[in-house]
């Protein structure tokens, strides 16, 4: 995968609109699209991908990039456990409320789709929880994860290792300058 090109595709959609936030180590917050939003913009746009789920909103940002690459054509679903997105994201995109591993939110996501193109795991980042909601959200059948934060401590280094393991030459990082706690994709379905 050619990240630098992912990410040129990403930087010709407009994303100026797209922020992070309150950031939750230093509790600065980013009013401007990350190198990580282009990618994410990028990725959708270059596959064509339409039905994609999100595990974590929190302001919208990366759920809206990803929407925006889209061109309205797809189906967006975003979980989180709180409120913070509901005045920024576009209204076509589907927000659930709720834990990801909670039945219900389960239920409502199911509702929503039989398949999905990509996951972006970006809520809890610890070994045990990424790959339960891996566990819960590839009955959906889908055709990559991205997992974020892969290097962000040992947990996830743990859960990346395994997952290189088991997906070899289908498990890919993508390294972005200004992100060191990195990006995983996994080919899911073969
Ligand atoms: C790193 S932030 C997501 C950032 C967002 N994807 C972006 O780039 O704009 C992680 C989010 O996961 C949410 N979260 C934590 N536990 C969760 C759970 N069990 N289910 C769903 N979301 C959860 C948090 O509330 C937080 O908003």
């Amino acid at each position: 995968m050619k990240i630098k090109e992912i990410i040129e595709v990403g930087k010709k959609i407009d994303l100026s609109d797209c922020w992070y936030g309150i950031t939750f180590y230093n509790q600065e917050f980013l009013k401007a699209p990350s190198t990580e939003y282009y990618f994410l913009a990028g990725f959708v746009k270059s596959l064509n991908l339409k039905n994609i789920l999100e595990l974590g909103t929190h302001y919208g940002g990366s759920i809206s990039s990803m929407y925006k690459a889209t061109e309205g054509k797809g189906k967006l679903v975003t979980i989180d456990i709180n409120n913070l997105s509901n005045k920024r994201i576009n209204p076509n995109i589907i927000k659930i409320k709720g834990s990801s591993f909670d039945r219900k939110t389960i239920k409502k996501v199911f509702k929503e789709f039989k398949e999905v193109d990509l996951i972006y795991f970006d809520s809890i980042i610890r070994f045990k929880s990424v790959l339960e909601n891996i566990r819960i959200y590839t009955k959906l059948n889908p055709k990559y994860l991205i997992i974020n934060a892969i290097f962000y401590n040992d947990s996830m280094k743990k859960l990346w290792d395994k997952l290189t393991k088991e997906f070899k030459d289908r498990a890919h990082i993508v390294k972005i300058k200004d992100k060191p706690s990195g990006l995983g994709i996994i080919e899911w379905r073969k």
